[in-house]
């Protein structure tokens, strides 16, 4: 099994990796390692920086009890001597019982199931997808919420680029959700992505200011690295602001999340707010990315 996109993920599926990364969350806590994974090795192949997605998979395979190879510095790999992504592949499948890969082209991850005997987990692959990010976005709103059903959700700040809102309003719209999406007019939600979604019956508004008053309000970096032009950037870094000012007017019962990193879009005065949630967000990436680990691996 592949963990390579949101877009054709099941509610079945999604529902059960929730479950099982309640078991998780438990291990996750105690930081007590159990032997599920007891002499199986995960490869993480990053070509791209990664704090959160890589460690927390070396964290859970630690948890799970299983060994890391890996690298995240393409330039320290043969990768550096021309060598191609599939021969990459095919070699590291002989190393490990799953791989995990970030990678800045779009399709990398599909292109590296083609060529892997053993399952690939797509850790991003360029503004396409980032599925595990999704899948722990789901948890931390459904531990918040109790619920992932009669949710409003806002999307803003970069919605072109950035990958974790394409890979989370695919797994939402598995449920019973309305969207806004939030985005300066260049930044808007790619239009097959909409076109997607609406075809699901899910409702979207498209504004091009914030929305503060939704079940969540889920804010992105501008992923300055993707854009071909640098003054484009500039126009538009700024765009969203979260700080003491605009908190002022979030609702009540509004949460806030982000994926991480942040540069400027909510300021630290936020972080002590009972809604802010980005830092338990990112702790919820251990125990779900344990889940899928297992559900690959040990096949529970
Ligand atoms: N959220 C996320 O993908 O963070 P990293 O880039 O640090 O892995």
């Amino acid at each position: 099994m592949d963990i390579i996109s949101t877009r054709n993920m099941s509610r079945d599926f999604i529902e059960d990796v929730l479950e099982k990364t309640k078991k998780m969350e438990t291990i996750a806590k105690a930081k007590k390692q159990v032997d599920m994974l007891k002499g199986k090795t995960l490869a993480t192949l990053f070509f791209e920086p990664s704090t959160r997605t890589k460690l927390s998979f070396m964290a859970a395979m630690n948890l799970l009890g299983g060994t890391v190879v890996g690298f995240d510095d393409p330039r320290t790999s043969s990768v550096k001597k021309g060598e191609t992504l599939a021969d990459t592949i095919r070699v590291v499948e002989g190393y490990a019982n799953a791989i995990v890969i970030r990678h800045p082209n779009e399709g990398a991850a599909a292109l590296a199931a083609k060529f892997s005997e053993v399952p690939i987990i797509n850790g991003g692959d360029g503004s396409n997808q980032h599925p595990t990010q999704a899948l722990l976005d789901m948890y931390t709103i459904l531990k918040e919420k109790g619920k992932l059903d009669g949710l409003k959700v806002t999307l803003a700040g970069d919605l072109k680029y950035g990958r974790t809102v394409h890979s989370l309003a695919y797994a939402l719209s598995k449920f019973d959700v309305s969207f806004v999406f939030a985005s300066p007019p260049s930044l808007r939600m790619p239009r097959w992505i909409v076109s997607d979604l609406k075809s699901s019956g899910i409702s979207i508004k498209e504004i091009d200011s914030i929305e503060v008053k939704s079940d969540v309000l889920y804010l992105t970096r501008i992923q300055k690295e993707r854009f071909p032009d640098i003054e484009e950037y500039q126009r538009v870094s700024s765009a969203y602001i979260l700080d003491e000012e605009t908190l002022k007017e979030l609702g009540e019962e509004t949460m806030i999340m982000h994926p991480l990193p942040r540069v400027n879009e909510i300021s630290p005065g936020v972080d002590n707010d009972r809604r802010a949630k980005y830092f338990v967000q990112s702790f919820y990436g251990v125990p779900t990315r344990m889940a899928l680990l297992a559900m690959v691996m040990a096949d529970i």
